[in-house]
């Protein structure tokens, strides 16, 4: 998928040994912050704060087929391309959930480009 892009910007935002397999860190690229994810095929690249209500997803973000998960109410996005696959089902209260869910309308999470060149992982943002 062709994301829009700002510019022909690649920025340095870690070294490529400082991400390891499964693990998740969060980075600014100037106001911008960033979650970084290592996965076996490739780094992903998003937004770094939950659309529902901010939570940073580098925290305690559950990853799985190629989705995560946000800890505090489990809206749950694809990675790929930050598509809303449940927006807080909060199993646990679902009445709840699907109140806190209607406080702010469902929206996909900004995803990044990434690479990796030099020994560093470079990300170019998305304006979308
Ligand atoms: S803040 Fe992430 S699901 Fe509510």
């Amino acid at each position: 998928m062709k994301l829009p892009v700002e510019g022909d910007n690649w920025h340095q935002v870690i070294r490529s040994d400082k991400l390891k397999l499964g693990k998740k860190k969060m980075r600014n690229i100037g106001l911008k912050s960033i979650m970084l994810l290592r996965q076996e095929s490739t780094v992903h690249a998003t937004d770094a704060l939950c659309r529902h209500m901010a939570w940073p997803l580098a925290y305690g973000g559950k990853v799985k087929d190629d989705c995560i998960t946000c800890p505090l109410h489990q809206t749950r996005y694809d990675l790929n391309n930050g598509e809303v696959k449940e927006w807080s089902p909060f199993p646990l209260f679902p009445l709840y959930g699907r109140f806190l869910g209607s406080l702010r309308r469902p929206s996909p999470l900004v995803v990044h480009e990434t690479r990796e060149l030099d020994g560093w992982v470079e990300v170019r943002l998305s304006t979308a």
